[in-house]
């Protein structure tokens, strides 16, 4: 019989269920974006962890039941056990093990991150060896897939994430939370060449990133300024996500001339964004790299992800039982 995963992912602000099975891919996949959070510019953990507690539930049995399986047919269940908001991720842990118990499921902790690399597996197929490019409002990463549950850490950022750097930028433009799709919007009508920012770290000669001096650079450029125009909004949205894109995709580059990865995914919510997939394939295409990445849905938080990662740990024995606990924060370790 078809084996079908469910997966939970509860790590930040979306409450998403999904099942998913490798023959079929994702079978259905439902994820609830709280909204609570836009009115205070970011996410309020104690907010996030309490509407997972109401969403959760209803999610659950609505994928069960539209996916017409019930829990006892059920090959495994994935869920996020880190890193992210500890209330947030404890909600779905406890629902997992709860279910995981009730129905004798096996259960598989999965490492946020290697869910978003995953995201990459769920339509076609992640091709290693590889390197993945993960970026998102908590991480910002290069790492070699020799195979997957292998993984090798090139570089990463030493402050912000690319998404935080987004988010952090819309909000001193006066943009809606979160700032990385605001930012790619109000950047259509800009010039991306209007102000030149801060690509940090850029001839430092290793994978590293550091996006704090961007942040700082906008709030003083904003600061010098007065009242903004949409004009001006649009001009320094365009240059901030040329300075981010820019910085990314050529220490991506740097990656791959030092490995032997014949090609690069990018994963993660800033993978959403379309400067970012232009400039890695302009990039990259003459070096005979090939870039690809998830659809939209599954570059950002959600649970098929989750669930193809599970399916991976669980085919190979690697399951977790009563035990497992939530972690806030940890480098995603190599567990084949
Ligand atoms: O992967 P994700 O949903 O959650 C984390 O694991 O952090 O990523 C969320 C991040 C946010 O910082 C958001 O601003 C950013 O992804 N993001 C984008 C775009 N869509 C989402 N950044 C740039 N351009 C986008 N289109
Ligand atoms: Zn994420």
């Amino acid at each position: 019989m078809e084996k079908v995963y469910l997966g939970i992912e509860t790590s930040c602000d979306d409450t998403s269920c999904a099942l998913y099975s490798r023959r079929a891919g994702v079978i259905i996949q439902k994820t609830a974006t709280q909204m609570a959070h836009q009115d205070f510019g970011g996410v309020v953990p104690e907010i996030a962890s309490r509407t997972h507690m109401k969403t959760l539930l209803p999610l659950y049995r609505h994928v069960l039941r539209e996916g017409g399986i019930g829990l006892e047919e059920l090959a495994g269940i994935g869920v996020t056990n880190g890193p992210g908001l500890t209330g947030s991720l404890l909600v779905g842990l406890s629902f997992a093990k709860g279910i995981s118990y009730g129905g004798g499921v096996p259960l598989a902790g999965v490492h946020h991150l290697e869910g978003h690399i995953l995201a990459n597996d769920l339509e076609g197929g992640l091709e290693t060896p590889c390197l993945v490019l993960v970026v998102s409002g908590g991480h910002t990463q290069i790492l070699e897939v020799e195979q997957i549950g292998r993984y090798r850490f090139l570089g990463g950022t030493r402050d912000d994430a690319a998404g935080e750097a987004f988010d952090k930028t819309g909000k001193l433009l006066g943009l809606p939370y979160p700032g990385g799709p605001n930012i790619e919007k109000a950047a259509r009508e800009g010039d991306p060449g209007a102000y030149d920012f801060p690509r940090g770290l850029i001839n430092s000669g290793e994978c590293d990133y550091s996006f704090s001096g961007l942040k700082t650079a906008v709030k003083l450029q904003v600061e010098s300024m007065g009242d903004l125009s949409s004009s001006d909004v649009s001009d320094i949205a365009a240059s901030v996500q040329e300075a981010i894109v820019d910085v990314l995709v050529r220490k991506a580059v740097l990656a791959a001339e030092r490995s032997s990865a014949e090609r690069i995914y990018l994963a993660g919510g800033v993978a959403a964004n379309g400067r970012l997939r232009e400039f890695a394939v302009e990039m990259f295409q003459p070096l005979g790299v090939q870039v690809s990445w998830p659809r939209m849905e599954y570059c950002t938080d959600n649970a098929a992800m989750i669930a193809c990662a599970a399916s991976y740990r669980i085919e190979a024995g690697v399951t977790d039982g009563m035990e497992l606990n939530s972690f806030p924060r940890g480098e995603l370790k190599s567990w084949r």
